[in-house]
């Protein structure tokens, strides 16, 4: 329960820095545009198939990986679209997309 307060407390305006994770529209947004464009490969909850398990993927991931990757071909997306299917991302694991964001965050320091 401490833990878990505390999280809610530190992660939350780390998460914001990136997207706007209280808004719940461009969360519905993000989840229609993956299901379009990427839960043929990752499935419908983005926990992997016929690609890996991308859940809590932030921006610079999504950024990446939609320019093609090995398996992943290029996919083309409107303006938007990779902050809206990153919040989806993020809103389905929030702990993985924080841990990332700090390891983004050491980097640069
Ligand atoms: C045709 C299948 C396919 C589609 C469609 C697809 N992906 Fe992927 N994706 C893959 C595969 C396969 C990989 C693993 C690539 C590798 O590292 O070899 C991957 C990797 C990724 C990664 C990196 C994962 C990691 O741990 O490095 C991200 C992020 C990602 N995809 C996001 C997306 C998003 C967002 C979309 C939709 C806009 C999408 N993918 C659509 C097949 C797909």
């Amino acid at each position: 329960m401490k833990y878990l307060l505390a999280f809610t407390v530190f992660a939350l305006p780390v998460l914001a820095q990136e997207v706007d994770l209280s808004d719940p529209a461009l969360i519905a947004t993000g989840q229609q545009a993956f299901l379009d464009y990427c839960s043929a490969c990752h499935g419908e909850e983005a926990l992997g198939e016929n690609g890996p398990d991308i859940q809590g993927s932030i921006l610079k991931d999504v950024r990446q990986a939609v320019k093609g990757i090995d398996q992943m071909p290029e996919i083309w997306l409107e303006d938007g679209e990779p902050e809206a299917i990153t919040a989806f991302l993020m809103s389905l694991n929030p702990k993985v997309a924080e841990i990332k964001l700090r390891l983004e965050a050491a980097k640069r320091n």
